[in-house]
């Protein structure tokens, strides 16, 4: 029999979130486990019959032999098409961009982001619907409710497909297309940003480094900034997609990225640096011993979007994640265009952009992006920084001043507490969340409190509600104290404080940040009584 239906159980704890299903290899490794996920989701999102699939990933362990296991399920379950890419690799910005590109049905990414890769480290899968985007909740929780209940999966009996080898295969009377992994994904950028001007910008005396940090951006930086773009050989370092990512954490930020921020604070350094995380979603932007912070970077962009020749034309919205800075705000009161304030996470901008609100988006986190795909995008972060400096001539450093002088400058920090107790750090919310009375039009850390909240959020296109999105102290002068539990930590809870404080004064914009927060980080301490509860006087990572 060519397909086979294998008798299954559910499986508990299947319940995909918006990044995906994700757990430790060994767990993927369990007889019937990403299987039984895998029909799960094949059941759960419409008539799949004739349809076209994407399928790649971050090149993580674990990856060929799940594309292997899924081309074989998607043959059995009556797919006409994959398009797989070649060595099972796609960046998850790239994915978005095929799934679009070729109008396939969807995609299924192999991922878990930064989080360390490895046979005893995370694996993870993700399906993204037709417009590029991670699947909404209720696709999500249908597929989690078939968990459930799954009794049975399909998968042809036949051999592997060789992922090396780049055209089209024939599997069970499927059509396994095996496609360049960055072809697409490089003609996109090609077609948004200005590459004649970046190219002249890297042949002056301008020099920047890459650090791809052994995952998969690897070949599409190479392929972009040294093939295309004419840097010299070299720029791009970490550039070999490790399986295990060398061992390391490719979260691109100043503390897992330091190899990078040393070099950018060296006598010798380069004028411009940038990162990318493993699965090539996340950017971090250096200049010449600077750091341009996430929500700066978003406020730069859409300030200078008509450099952009994609942009050219100017920007529809812009919208930013709660916890990140109104440094966006700022930029898009001067254009007139609408700022949108969302939960975090990025599935709440693919509405947006959708309905042609937004344009530009991004969270302090490390990640922004536009409606060229529907996941943020770290490669078109970097370019888009590179364009801008193209045009405009001027250091990184440059580019702030003047962003600063002209909007004033929302001195910002996040203050991560990593594995902390979990009945602590909810101990930690509700202590703030019990003083929202008290602290109502008191004065905190100099400033006049005008509002405490837990923040929620109507989605203005399909009208859901989410609750509960973080605990925030809203000062008049814009000032902001907001605390967060990560949803995304695998060890304990995570603790995520995050601070804001606007200075319209130029002569104090030079200011260190942790500096100019200090009586912003002692109130957070005395409201929240973090300290006494989870023992820690110092947090985990500073961004
Ligand atoms: C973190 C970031 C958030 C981002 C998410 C997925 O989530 O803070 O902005 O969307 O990773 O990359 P958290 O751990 O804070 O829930
Ligand atoms: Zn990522």
């Amino acid at each position: 029999m060519p397909i086979k239906s294998i008798s299954t159980q559910p499986i508990q704890g299947q319940r995909p979130g918006t990044s995906g299903l994700r757990a430790k290899v060994k767990t993927f490794q369990q007889p019937h486990y990403l299987e039984n996920f895998v029909q799960a989701v094949f059941d759960s999102i419409g008539d799949i019959h004739g349809q076209t699939l994407v399928l790649g990933g971050d090149g993580r362990f674990y990856n060929r032999e799940a594309i292997q296991i899924i081309l074989k399920m998607a043959a059995a379950n009556g797919f006409a098409k994959v398009l797989v890419g070649q060595a099972g690799i796609l960046s998850t910005p790239a994915a978005s961009c095929v799934i679009r590109k070729y109008k396939a049905f969807g995609g299924l990414i192999l991922s878990a982001s930064h989080n360390p890769a490895g046979p005893n480290e995370d694996f993870g899968i993700k399906y993204n619907i037709g417009n590029g985007g991670p699947a909404p909740e209720g696709v999500t929780e249908a597929i989690y409710a078939r968990t459930l209940n799954i009794t049975a999966y399909q998968i042809a009996d036949c051999a592997d497909i060789n992922l090396d080898k780049l055209g089209t295969f024939e599997m069970q009377g499927m059509q396994v297309e095996v496609i360049d992994a960055v072809a697409d994904y490089a003609e996109l950028m090609q077609s948004i940003f200005d590459f004649d001007a970046i190219r002249e910008l890297l042949a002056q005396d301008f020099s920047l480094t890459f650090d791809a940090m052994h995952a998969v951006t690897g070949p599409y930086a190479k392929m972009i900034l040294e093939d295309m773009l004419g840097a010299p050989q070299g720029t791009v370092m970490n550039g070999e997609p490790k399986d295990d990512f060398n061992g390391g954490h490719p979260d691109p930020n100043l503390t897992y990225a330091h190899e990078l921020v040393d070099i950018l604070y060296a006598d010798d350094a380069p004028d411009f640096g940038a990162a990318s995380d493993g699965d090539g979603d996340r950017n971090m932007i250096l200049g010449n011993h600077f750091f341009v912070t996430p929500s700066d970077s978003l406020a730069v962009m859409a300030a200078n979007a008509t450099l952009v020749p994609a942009y050219k034309n100017g920007i529809a919205g812009v919208a930013r994640s709660m916890p990140t800075s109104g440094a966006v705000d700022r930029v898009a009161e001067a254009l007139g265009i609408d700022c949108f304030e969302t939960p975090t996470g990025w599935k709440f901008f693919g509405n947006l952009m959708d309905a042609g609100k937004v344009t530009l988006c991004g969270e302090e986190s490390f990640g922004t992006g536009s409606n060229h795909v529907r996941e943020k995008d770290g490669l078109w972060a970097v370019l888009f920084w590179l364009n801008i400096l193209a045009v405009r001539q001027e250091s990184v450093e440059g580019v702030l001043a003047d962003h600063w002088a002209k909007y004033g400058r929302n001195f910002y920090s996040r203050h991560d507490y990593e594995g902390v107790d979990s009945a602590a750090a909810t101990q930690v919310l509700q202590n703030v969340r019990d003083q929202f009375d008290n602290l109502q039009g008191k004065t905190l850390a100099g400033r006049v409190v005008k509002l405490c909240d837990d923040f929620a959020y109507t989605d203005p296109i399909d009208g859901s509600v989410s609750t509960n999105q973080g605990v925030r102290i809203l000062f008049e002068d814009g000032s902001r104290i907001i605390f967060r539990l990560s949803g995304t930590g695998t060890s304990g809870a995570t603790i995520r404080i995050y601070l804001e404080s606007y200075e319209a004064d130029t002569s104090k914009h030079g200011l260190d940040a942790q500096l100019a927060l200090a009586d912003m980080i002692e109130a957070a301490n005395t409201v929240s009584k973090l300290p006494e509860l989870t023992g820690r006087n110092k947090p985990t990572v500073i961004t």
